[in-house]
């Protein structure tokens, strides 16, 4: 088994100029695979509402929901660095309730940090986790919880202004305690500037490639998110359809008489069946 990954190793990577790796994990079986693949993070997202739970935003999934996935991923893979995402209203309420339900994702689901949305608006929180012992990624540019003032799954960082206000986020964030950051969809020159100048490993989804690593959504890579594909989205595989033709394959099979075969049947004792068989009378 590999070394655990841990933030040491994260900065190791960023100083030797060594791109990071960072996917998102939901359960059991994909993080399994995730971590004998070499993946250096996982991200429990909470686009697990989306991609698993079939909702049309993130706002739904709740806490407990995002710790039994955490569990399910941790057990999958033990030396990933393994982050779990704050969903929405678990941490904006109060600076107690963030701490407590940060503090689950540490004791009950074993992550090695939690990640939470926002910029200098959530300063604050991001102190006081830091404070309780609570490693932080923090996440700016495209932030889903925030789709409603956003209005939509929209880029961000456009413009002079808009690029300015996440380069002061980023920094914001880092002078409160940040171990590690994330960009989402912004154009590559506003990922660039922000890596430069961080001294925390930034990890992109959509944010070109400077940064000193790069994070996909699972299901969007593996082919099996239908909803919609951003422009950042490689598709490694077509799992969608290769899923959709095995079932068809079974149901065929079901069907036509061709399954179970002969290789699936559990066998009696020897003779027994025969006898069995007569007792009831089956001849055939
Ligand atoms: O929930 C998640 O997977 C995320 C990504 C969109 C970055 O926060």
């Amino acid at each position: 088994m590999r070394k655990k990954v841990t933030i040491l190793t994260l900065q190791e990577k960023m100083a030797a100029g060594e791109q990071i790796t960072m996917i998102t994990g939901y359960d059991y079986p994909m993080a399994l695979m995730q971590e004998k693949a070499g993946m250096d993070i996982i991200l429990v997202g909470d686009s697990l509402g989306m991609t698993v739970l079939g909702f049309d935003s993130t706002l739904p999934v709740g806490m407990d929901t995002m710790i039994d996935h955490a569990k399910a991923v941790r057990r999958g893979a033990p030396t990933a660095y393994v982050i779990g995402d704050m969903p929405y209203m678990s941490y904006q309420i109060s600076i107690e309730q963030a701490i407590k339900n940060a503090g689950r994702f540490m004791q009950e689901a074993g992550c090695d940090a939690i990640k939470l949305e926002g910029g200098s608006n959530v300063v604050d929180i991001v102190e006081a986790l830091t404070k309780a012992t609570i490693p932080v990624m923090g996440h700016i540019g495209l932030t889903p919880q925030s789709i409603a003032m956003l209005g939509g799954f929209k880029s961000q960082g456009r413009s002079l202004e808009a690029a300015e206000k996440l380069i002061d986020d980023a920094k914001a964030l880092e002078e409160a305690g940040i171990v590690t950051l994330l960009i989402e969809a912004v154009p590559p020159e506003v990922g660039r500037i922000i890596t430069e100048q961080a001294n925390v490993p930034v990890i992109g989804i959509g944010a070109g490639p400077h940064c000193h690593g790069q994070l996909l959504i699972s299901h969007d890579m593996l082919g099996c998110f239908e909803a919609f594909t951003p422009k950042f989205v490689k598709k490694y595989t077509d799992l969608g359809n290769a899923m959709r033709e095995a079932f068809e394959a079974y149901i065929n099979e079901v069907k036509e008489g061709k399954f179970p075969a002969e290789e699936h049947y559990y066998k009696m004792h020897p003779g027994e069946a025969e006898e069995l068989l007569k007792k009831y009378g089956i001849t055939d």
